[in-house]
């Protein structure tokens, strides 16, 4: 396949396409994005990744200037030109370019780019590996419910992450309330009830954290969304996280302590598969 760009309506070899120097995306960080997996060449819940695109673009007050079919249309066929099957469109918006200036410039046109990219096929459930994390606290604003391109803490507390041997950091507000993953959302079962941080400014709203919530529904899962601590965390019998990326995975060591039981646990696993029959009810 052919990594390919989307640049305000021309298709582009991603090492083709450019932005302008003073896009606001790029000098301020003004700007916001998406990230929707592509299984068996299908993006997988796009109209709810666009959905929280509208809805992070209006909070920072940016008039997504392609209305969502347009969009789609892109994305669809910008899948079929590229001949992805599996892998990742990136949709970015930004501010547009003007001269530096902090105030928003007047008449500024905002500057949408998408992209396709390969990944790795997701491996068999029975093959997916539990995840190393490490707990740190959360630096981030206090406006995580939009997908803002500015990633910096989320950036640096994964690097830690990684140089201390995990894949994602388990971040925490004051009160040692676990908030999400650097990224990713936060499940854990602890006195045998699912809990995860409720929806507001301090997480990311995940799209896959939607699912997995729909299904524990339908699955007779007992579950809250309800903030826990670092301490609940730490007795938890379960934990996983969440996202496009990596669906439903099971989290098997937190600050060097593997989990009492297995990972994945048995609920875990039932969400594994679960969240793999809608993939494939959408995709296949
Ligand atoms: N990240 N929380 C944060 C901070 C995230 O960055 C993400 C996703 C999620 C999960 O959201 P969803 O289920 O909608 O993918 C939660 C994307 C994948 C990324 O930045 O690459």
């Amino acid at each position: 396949m052919q990594n390919l760009a989307w640049v305000e309506g021309v298709f582009l070899d991603i090492n083709e396409a450019k932005v302008p120097l003073e896009d606001r995306g790029y000098l301020f960080g003004d700007g916001v994005y998406e990230v929707a997996r592509i299984y068996n060449s299908r993006p997988f819940k796009l109209g709810p990744h666009l959905e929280r695109l509208q809805r992070s673009a209006a909070a920072i007050r940016i008039n997504l200037t392609y209305s969502v079919v347009e969009i789609e249309n892109a994305v669809s066929r910008l899948i079929d030109k590229s001949g992805c099957t599996d892998g990742y469109v990136y949709i970015q918006l930004t501010r547009g370019s003007a001269q530096r200036d902090h105030l928003f410039p007047a008449d500024v046109r905002p500057s949408m780019i998408m992209y396709v990219r390969e990944s790795k096929v997701l491996p068999a459930l029975e093959d997916v590996k539990a995840v190393r994390s490490i707990t740190l606290p959360d630096e981030r604003w206090f406006n995580c419910h939009i997908k803002s391109i500015n990633l910096l803490p989320n950036l640096l507390a994964r690097q830690q992450a990684a140089e201390a041997g995990a894949q994602e950091a388990i971040l925490y507000r004051p009160g040692d309330l676990v908030t999400e993953g650097t990224r990713s959302n936060v499940f854990a079962v602890i006195d045998g009830i699912v809990r995860t941080h409720p929806q507001s400014k301090l997480i990311l709203s995940g799209i896959t954290r939607g699912i997995v919530l729909d299904i524990m529904a339908e699955q007779g899962v007992v579950f809250a969304e309800e903030a826990f601590t670092l301490q609940e965390l730490s007795k938890a019998s379960e934990v996983w996280i969440t996202s496009s990326m990596m669906e439903v995975n099971p989290v098997g060591v937190i600050d060097e302590k593997p989990l009492k039981g297995a990972a994945p646990g048995e609920i875990t696993h039932c969400l594994m598969e679960k969240f793999r029959v809608k993939v494939t009810a959408e995709c296949y």
